[in-house]
């Protein structure tokens, strides 16, 4: 941890080329999240959301621009140091839960603590992985494997997958795309209450502009152009001078 933001974008651009003509998909995107900060991204399909996280999480490379994570700047880092990276820095929830068909609930959210603490013993990565999947209300469900599970109860596996570990940022694509809008609702619900919880800073994609106002600030991507939207909060109401 640096005591700077864990995320402080500048400038970003990232184009493809398809076909032979640069496509460009993010520019001069520039975004700071402070440490726990919880931040929402709206916007239309294809306007480039999805291909700002990949670059949070080091799983693309920005074609212009800087992207520092918790202290490291991605840009000039190897694909060994990007993993590394990703595995003391973040965890992603997927709009399409992205869990390993063959393992239990309890399997699932171990491997990745494994992944993110290779010292662990086997009995704490257990203890360590049926926590997180009770702080998310699955405790008994840990011998479930996914198709055992309903797409909320799924997501829940994504969400303490994703939190196992406590890194200081999650990150998360769409994470109720999936799921009907009461049940996406209780997940982003539990997922900012873990987040709070833990001083973990949260980048949430979302076409839901009611979950996406429950974050600190709101940013609309427009044709791969980032700008903050947040909307005013109520002021409190002034205390009347009693006379
Ligand atoms: N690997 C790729 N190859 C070709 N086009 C891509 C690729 N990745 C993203 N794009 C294009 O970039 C644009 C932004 O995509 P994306 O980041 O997935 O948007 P969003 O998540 O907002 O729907 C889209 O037009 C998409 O088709
Ligand atoms: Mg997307």
């Amino acid at each position: 941890m640096t005591s700077g933001p864990i995320i402080d974008a500048r400038d970003v651009d990232y184009s493809l080329e398809i076909a032979g003509r640069p496509l460009n998909i993010l520019r001069k995107v520039s975004l700071t999240v402070a440490p726990a900060e919880v931040i929402a991204i709206v916007g239309p399909s294809g306007s480039g959301k999805t291909s700002l996280l990949m670059l949070l999480a080091g799983l693309e490379k920005a074609t212009g621009g800087t992207v520092t994570v918790n202290g490291a700047e991605l840009g000039g880092m190897n694909e060994d140091a990007l993993a590394r990276f990703r595995r003391h820095t973040l965890g992603i929830v997927f709009q399409s839960f992205h869990l390993i068909p063959s393992l239990t609930a309890l399997d699932n959210v171990g491997l990745a603590l494994e992944i993110a603490e290779p010292d662990l013993s086997m009995a704490q990565i257990r203890d360590k992985a049926a926590a997180a999947l009770a702080a998310v209300g699955l405790g008994d469900r840990l011998d479930h494997r996914p198709t055992a599970l309903s797409g909320g109860e799924q997501q829940r596996v994504g969400l303490a997958r994703a939190t196992v570990a406590n890194l200081p940022l999650l990150l998360a694509d769409e994470p109720t795309g999936n799921l009907d809008q009461k049940t996406g609702a209780i997940v982003v619900e539990l997922m900012f209450d873990l987040a709070r919880r833990n001083n973990t800073a949260v980048v949430l994609i979302t076409h839901d502009p009611a979950l996406a106002a429950r974050a600190d600030r709101v940013f609309t991507m427009t044709q791969g152009q980032l700008t903050e939207t947040t909307a005013p909060r109520a002021r409190p109401a002034k205390a009347k001078a009693v006379k």
